[in-house]
């Protein structure tokens, strides 16, 4: 059945995991009031929005050994900032919302925190009104994480203007090599000190947005000499990658995510490519195309057996948003998504969690880890390459459905 599924939904080329660089990406495309991080007063760019959160934190000038409150539903890119700041992790839980179970955190823990780590989830802001009362109750400072809410509107403010400090990813919304943001609607940012990339790493930035659009099949006219290129270049650098593969050792798990995370270039400046392109590429685009996406994907998953969009969704969900994913809660989601991965399509799911996260009864976290499938929406995937991904999900489901019930733990 999966040779099947291959055939029909998987044997066609990749699709890409996050933006890449095409013709299309200087379009001209008016899409008005749509506010963003990166109108915020105070702001200073970053290598990723790891590194944005670990500079948030040094800015705080925390004292030693405090912690910082974050959510048990992460990526582990959100906890190795915190441990490479020579501070503690404590947990939350999350509310089906999505936000803070505020409630349920014991004072205890509060005694010890200093900061807390609020997420925008998918891209879709909410109002961080409560959190940013019970932060300022209780002396603690809030870093509104808006690395899948680069546009939008959070309740009643603009995204990023609840934190103290807000930080977002921005290669996952520009075709960028890296880059994140360090923001503040109202705190000053001293200046971060970074040490500058060599002139190898900027060329190799500028040729990697390159190499990926070419890998894509993107710029039209100029495809061939691209593949060409890239073809020689690389008979090279294929030959090196072999002989590493032997080098891989297996380390202990905290170890092998840190490592994972990469932080190697936390404290540098960003790339010559990544600035550029961040100053000349339009916006419009990118907004309209995720929400264009984001409501062919809620068509496909409405009123279906055996998954549902995570959030009710309605004709204005996401018109003051550019949304990261799509969320989807899967009842049965393990075979589906090893399904999904194995056919390569744009999905992911928040399943590696960092070791020993706290676990809380009946946390909304821990079920999204299990359950929610994150549909990417980006704008150069094209609506047949949502169609593609929506009925390979369809297809998945209903195969599910056919076989005899199985009780899943
Ligand atoms: C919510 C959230 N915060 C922070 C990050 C880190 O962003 P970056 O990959 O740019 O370092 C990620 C990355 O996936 C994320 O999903």
């Amino acid at each position: 059945m999966q040779s099947n599924i291959e055939s029909l939904y998987g044997s066609h080329r990749p699709l890409p995991r996050g933006p890449v660089l095409d013709w299309s990406s200087f379009r001209h495309i008016d899409v008005p009031n749509v506010h963003s991080v990166e109108n915020l007063k105070y702001k200073v760019l970053t290598t990723s929005g790891r590194a944005a959160i670990y500079q948030a934190l040094l800015q705080l000038d925390l004292p030693a050994y405090s912690s910082v409150l974050i959510p048990t539903y992460h990526c582990p890119t959100m906890v190795a900032p915190v441990l490479l700041a020579n501070l503690n992790v404590a947990y939350f839980g999350l509310l089906p919302t999505g936000l803070p179970n505020l409630g349920a955190i014991e004072e205890s823990t509060v005694q010890k925190c200093k900061v807390m780590l609020v997420p925008h989830y998918f891209g879709l802001g909410k109002s961080l009104k409560e959190v940013r009362e019970w932060c300022d109750k209780r002396g603690i400072a809030l870093i509104e994480d808006c690395a899948h809410c680069y546009f939008g509107q959070a309740g009643e403010r603009a995204v990023g203007e609840w934190g103290d400090f807000a930080t977002a990813s921005l290669s996952k919304f520009f075709p960028l090599p890296e880059a994140g943001l360090l923001a503040s609607a109202r705190r000053l940012i001293r200046p971060i000190v970074s040490d500058k990339p060599p002139l190898k790493a900027q060329v190799k930035g500028c040729v990697d947005v390159i190499e990926l659009a070419s890998r894509y099949q993107r710029f039209v006219g100029i495809r061939i000499f691209l593949t060409s290129f890239f073809k020689l270049k690389n008979i090279r650098s294929q030959k090196s990658e072999v002989s590493k593969v032997s080098e891989v050792i297996k380390k202990p798990e905290a170890t092998e995510m840190m490592r994972d995370c990469d932080m190697t270039r936390i404290d540098q400046s960003p790339l010559w490519a990544a600035i550029a392109l961040k100053n000349i590429l339009p916006r419009g685009r990118i907004i309209l195309q995720r929400q264009i996406n984001f409501a062919s994907y809620a068509s496909y998953f409405f009123n279906i057996l055996g998954a549902k969009p995570l959030f009710p969704i309605s004709a204005g969900s996401v018109t003051s948003a550019a949304p990261y994913v799509f969320p989807l809660w899967v009842d049965d989601p393990d075979s589906i998504y090893q399904s999904l991965r194995a056919l390569n399509l744009p999905v992911f799911r928040w399943d590696r969690i960092w070791p020993n996260t706290t676990v809380f009864p009946g946390d909304t976290g821990a079920l999204w880890s299990h359950h929610v499938l994150q549909l990417l929406c980006h704008q150069d995937l094209s609506t047949a390459d949502i169609d593609r991904t929506a009925q390979a999900v369809l297809h998945l489901l209903q195969i599910q459905q056919m076989k005899p019930h199985t009780v899943n733990t």
